[in-house]
């Protein structure tokens, strides 16, 4: 379909469609957490069906969230900034909507089998093993769409935003096709190439690149673009910008132990893991740093925009995980951590806080201009959009953290002759007011996403048109 706005040099179309699903499957990959968030405060919420219990939904919803809903923001973006930074239309349409519609069908297709209880039970990497395969020739074309277009770019320079978004295409196709390695036994059924310690170290190995990569570098790459361009402020420092880019992608590798504390995985295996966690916060603040300091000189701008409060907001959110995630690798802090709420709060302030508000800031920056409209419809929705995700965002991990480190030390705690104080129940029941707080966070949350999927409609379907076939600034490409 060609409609009006469509841009002259650049291809809108494939950019338009995974902004808009970006929104979609925010709203359902929510929608689901709170209703797993809200299975854990009244059971029967499962209905006695298999295909609600909270075994099958729960992955339903990290694949949701994470793949769908962040993958959906990283396709669109990183097509978006490759385009306009190196003044060259994506290198092909039609291998472009390969992408977008292979996408939507490895998500419907996890959005089948999940329920149906078909899964490899790798977390993160659920999935069973046809759909591994569509996931790998859609990612490939991926990556030769992104780097055949910085291949033929009119700028000099290949801008740091592309560099972080090229790092997470390739390293997320090698963690793929590395940890989905297994015997298919039938079309449904297949088992890992690895087994006991290896497998869980493989898969560690991919789980925790799959937050460095995935919900970090990806993400970082959308920063480097919408915040300077939102602020209307050069990057603070291109130096730092490099320097951390390496110091990152060289430390994550190593970090993955961390999630395996206390197991068969050798010991020293282990302390790698805690060390290069410790050190990761180094290059994690570079980022985080470079970013907020991109504001110096326009924090007045806070004031007014409400696009530019989701983004600087998800940066302190960024620099909090990812100061809490290397405390919790230390072995005795994980001690305490392990298995508990705790690190599910780690993983929202992450996730809500960190890739789910830089991801709407770049969607509100973007959709006016895709559509050709001056503006977003209205200014004011999208700051009570801001508030209702921030105060979401808070509610879900201080409930957590009260939770976790509650449940943390009633299943340590020992009577002088050595019995345990509490049963696991009386844990549980403790538990149970933090888990109506965050269904409340949760639903907070979610309830903005419904704003913003009023306030895109209303702007994609609003009369006033600008032409919006400026090119990039040079100060954005150099
Ligand atoms: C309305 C918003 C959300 C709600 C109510 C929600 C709720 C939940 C709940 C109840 C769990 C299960 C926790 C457990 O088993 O104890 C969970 C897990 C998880 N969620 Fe969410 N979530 C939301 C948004 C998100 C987003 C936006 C992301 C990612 C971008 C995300 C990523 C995850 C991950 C990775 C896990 C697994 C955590 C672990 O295994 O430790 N969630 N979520
Ligand atoms: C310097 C950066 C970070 C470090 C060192 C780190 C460290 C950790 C540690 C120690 C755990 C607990 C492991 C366990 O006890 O099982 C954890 C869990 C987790 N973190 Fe982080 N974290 C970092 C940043 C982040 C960010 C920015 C996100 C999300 C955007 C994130 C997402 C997760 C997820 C999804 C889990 C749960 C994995 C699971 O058990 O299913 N982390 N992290």
């Amino acid at each position: 379909m060609s409609i009006a706005t469509d841009h002259p040099t650049y291809n809108y179309k494939v950019v338009r469609q995974f902004a808009i699903m970006t929104v979609v499957w925010g709203i359902v990959g929510m929608g689901v957490g709170v209703l797993i968030a809200a299975q854990l405060v009244w059971p029967a919420l499962n209905f006695d069906l298999p295909w609600l219990s909270y075994g099958r939904i729960r992955p339903l919803h990290t694949n949701a969230v994470i793949f769908a809903f962040g993958g959906c923001a990283l396709f669109a973006t990183s097509y978006y900034v490759v385009q306009r930074t190196c003044q060259a239309r994506l290198i092909s349409d039609s291998l472009a909507a390969f992408t977008f519609w292979g996408w939507q069908i490895v998500i419907v297709a996890a959005a089948i089998t999940l329920p149906l209880g078909l899964t490899s039970a790798k977390e993160y990497a659920e999935l069973e093993w046809p759909i591994d395969i569509l996931i790998t020739l859609v990612w490939v074309t991926y990556a030769v769409v992104f780097i055949g277009t910085i291949l033929k770019r009119k700028t000099k320079h290949i801008y740091v935003a592309n560099w972080f978004y090229m790092a997470f295409i390739l390293v997320i196709a090698v963690l793929h096709v590395v940890n989905s390695a297994a015997l298919p036994v039938s079309p449904f059924k297949s088992y890992s190439a690895y087994a006991g310690t290896i497998d869980a170290m493989v898969q560690w190995w991919y789980g925790h690149n799959a937050v460095g990569f995935f919900l970090t570098a990806g993400f970082l790459g959308m920063m480097y673009y919408f915040v300077p361009k939102q602020a209307n402020r050069p990057v603070y420092s291109y130096r730092l910008s490099i320097v951390h880019f390496w110091a990152l992608i060289a430390t994550y590798m190593w970090a993955g132990g961390h999630h395996l504390h206390y197991s068969a995985l050798p010991d020293w295996t282990q302390s790698v893991g805690m060390v290069m966690s410790l050190i990761l916060l180094a290059p994690s603040w570079g980022g985080m740093i470079n970013g907020m300091m991109t504001l110096s000189g326009a924090w007045h701008k806070l004031r007014t925009d409400p696009i530019l409060r989701f983004l600087v907001v998800s940066l302190s959110f960024y620099g909090m995980s990812t100061f809490e995630g290397p405390m919790m690798s230390i072995k005795t802090v994980n001690a305490l951590s392990h298995n508990t709420d705790w690190t599910v709060g780690h993983v929202h302030s992450g996730a809500l806080g960190w890739v789910a508000m830089i991801s709407i800031g770049a969607v509100y920056h973007m959709i006016p201009k895709l559509f050709g409209k001056a503006d977003m419809y209205s200014t004011k929705l999208i700051n009570v959009h801001f508030w209702l995700a921030t105060v979401g965002t808070v509610l879900y991990i201080v409930s957590m953290w009260v939770n976790g480190i509650l449940q943390g030390l009633m299943w340590r705690a020992v009577n002088v002759d050595g019995t345990l104080t509490y049963s696991f129940v009386e844990a549980l029941e403790a538990s149970h007011p933090g888990y109506f707080v965050r269904l409340i966070g949760g639903l907070i949350f979610l309830s903005g996403m419904f704003f913003m999927a009023y306030n895109v409609w209303q702007t994609v379907r609003s009369g006033s048109s600008v032409a919006k076939a400026e090119p990039e600034p040079a100060a954005q490409t150099a």
